[in-house]
């Protein structure tokens, strides 16, 4: 097995397709020029949809290569495993309706084992098993293609495993686009198995996937059906960091040249400390817990370092959409800097060993560093004091605690400090712990869901330093909520009645009367009213009343018995007045955008609305 660079890694692989007849075409901006399906690029097929689908002729021809810059935070707990990264490049090789699967298998076996030297034993490959019986609706056969071209290039059945959409699938995730069954290509590191039923796929660490390639024949319509594409598109993903990991026998990507001078970087911060700033949490760490925060601290950084450098820029840490993501990003990686013992400032010194990492193939970094550093800055001392704070309040809970002899803190206590103070339920354990205090936390996740219900909201589990960013998301929900209900009924009529909602950061639900599926053009008139209300940039206005003069007023009361006498009325304009508990943004224009995403039965009679709120690109 050759052991190449990141750098000779991309170029082998572009002459590679390019003396295959492809055209080298440069990757796109990791935030997406015209795709509000996506916060950000999430595969090299995002910019090419136009052309996949047959909309427009590429101006390069029909056999494309490249490298994109992608990200992708659905596995951000993950990360800190072997494998799992927020940001990375993917090579890629396409066909526009041109070469298909015999082609793309063999080349990407050839490149494999003769270009990158694995050896073909060490190749495992899976392949979609297909769906539905033959001649009932739904049904997608077995790719019974692919199996017989990998066992063309030698690939023995043992190491052919057949598998389900879950698996063997891609497409634009959750949204319509060119989609079909894919064949992904694994490395067996040579581990032992976890288990009688591990298998590539399984996330032991046993088998690595480094490739796959997709082979476009359907798309996925409106319905949520898969309908023939009328073309057959390849496209291919290479994942450079695991490729490189592969080759070098490096144990986690971690540990290959790529993130090298960064956890060098992080490991000299830690032992120098960098500003006078304390560590704010002296714990005993475990070994395992250094390597972890170690890998995400490296792994959030190097994104967040991407995204702020982008060309086409306008992402800056906030409260909604992609900015949320990045300040998401850049908090978690501040707070497990903090556990490391690692000051202030260290942000801006990992965008520089970062830049410099990179800025030879992606000049962009070297242009907007200054930039990127100024707002990591700004956005790690915010959050330093949102800790500090936080800190100091669970001092004075501890020390109360104490003098009365008492050795747990409440579920109520833990909760205001993360509600109240932002201040996250880890830290309040690690601190607990390392103070001897117990945390009831069956007792946090009551009040937890108390307040939710309370709200009618839920919080983001997955991000629990970012409750006070989640409530600015969730109060634009609320308020994206009560537009949507409002066009609903301009569209539907007065009988599409709420029967419950849900918000969490990410998401709203609504969940309605109405007794068949809505069509694309009665979706796409509710999108078109929200987004017009939300340009027109309409006042939200918030009165305390009583329930009948509410109604007098022509209100709805959706949940009247629970109220008390007096009530918050909202009035956006004359679009909306629905009596809420809140909160709401004050204008409209707040909410930046609106897309519904889903729209399915949710039981008879009532269906179910989920859509996303974003930034106006
Ligand atoms: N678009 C395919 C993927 O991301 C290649 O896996």
């Amino acid at each position: 097995m050759k052991n190449l660079t990141a750098d000779e890694l991309r170029e082998a692989y572009l002459k590679f397709f390019e003396s295959k007849g492809h055209a080298i075409i440069s990757g796109a901006s990791v935030i997406p020029e015209n795709d509000p399906t996506v916060l950000f690029t999430t595969a090299g097929m995002h910019p090419l949809v136009p052309y996949l689908m047959g909309a427009m002729e590429h101006p390069a021809g029909k056999r494309l290569t490249d490298v994109q810059k992608c990200v992708r935070t659905g596995d951000i707990d993950e990360v800190g495993d072997a494998a799992h990264l927020t940001f990375f490049e993917m090579l890629g090789n396409w066909s526009l309706n041109d070469y298909f699967k015999r082609e793309a298998i063999a080349w990407s076996f050839e490149f494999l084992t003769q270009h990158l030297g694995f050896r073909p034993e060490q190749l495992n490959v899976t392949v979609f098993r297909g769906e539905g019986k033959e001649g009932e609706p739904g049904y997608i056969p077995a790719d019974d293609e692919a199996v017989e071209i990998w066992k063309a290039q030698g690939i023995p059945e043992e190491r052919i495993f057949r598998l389900p959409r879950e698996d063997n699938w891609w497409g634009p995730a959750g949204t319509t686009g060119p989609c079909g069954p894919d064949t992904e290509m694994f490395i067996d590191t040579g581990k032992e198995k976890c288990g009688a039923d591990c298998r590539p796929g399984c996330h032991c660490g046993k088998y690595i996937e480094i490739w796959n390639d997709v082979f476009m024949q359907y798309n996925k319509n409106e319905e949520g059906k898969f309908v023939p594409l009328g073309r057959h598109n390849v496209d291919t993903g290479m994942g450079v960091e695991r490729t490189i990991c592969m080759m070098s026998g490096a144990p986690t990507v971690y540990d290959t040249e790529i993130f090298a001078p960064i956890m060098a970087a992080i490991d000299a911060l830690r032992s120098k400390g960098y500003s006078s700033r304390q560590p704010a949490v002296d714990n005993q760490l475990s070994d395992d817990d250094v390597l972890k925060a170690r890998r995400i601290i490296a792994d959030h950084m190097r994104t967040a370092t991407f995204i702020l450098c982008d060309p086409k820029g306008g992402v800056k840490p906030g409260n909604v959409g992609a900015n949320y993501v990045l300040r998401r990003l850049i908090r978690r990686a501040v707070r497990y800097a903090r556990m490391l013992g690692i000051g202030e400032g260290f942000t801006v010194k990992l965008a520089e060993v970062i830049c410099d990492k990179y800025n030879h193939v992606y000049p962009e970094l070297k242009v907007n560093l200054q930039q990127c550093k100024l707002d990591l800055e700004a956005e790690e001392k915010r959050f330093n004091a949102t800790l500090d704070k936080g800190e100091a309040m669970y001092k004075k809970v501890a020390e109360q605690l104490k003098l009365h002899g008492q050795s747990q803190i409440s579920g109520k206590t833990a909760f205001k400090l993360y509600d109240t103070f932002g201040f996250p339920l880890e830290m309040t354990c690690e601190m607990a712990a390392k103070d001897g205090l117990q945390v009831d936390r069956a007792g946090f996740d009551e009040a937890n869901r108390k307040h939710q219900e309370l709200s009618r909201t839920t919080s983001a589990g997955s991000f629990k330093a970012g409750l006070q960013d989640n409530s600015a998301v969730v109060t634009r929900m609320h308020t994206a909520t009560h537009l949507l209900h409002a066009a609903l009924h301009k569209v539907l009529g007065p009988t599409a009645l709420q029967k419950g909602s849900n918000i969490t950061p990410e998401r709203l639900r609504f969940d309605f009367t109405w007794p068949e599926k809505l069509t694309p053009e009665q979706i796409k008139a509710v999108e078109d009213l929200v987004n017009g209300w939300i340009r027109e940039g309409i006042d939200v206005t918030k009165k305390l009343t009583t329930v009948e003069e509410a109604k007098s007023e022509g209100a709805m009361a959706l949940f009247g018995s629970k109220y008390g006498d007096q009530v918050s009325l909202y009035t956006i304009g004359d679009i909306s007045k629905e009596i809420c508990c809140g909160p709401h943004v004050t204008n409209t224009s707040e909410l930046g955008s609106f897309k519904i995403q889903k729209e399915q039965s949710s039981s008879a009679g009532v269906r179910r609305i989920k859509a996303v709120i974003g930034n106006l690109s």
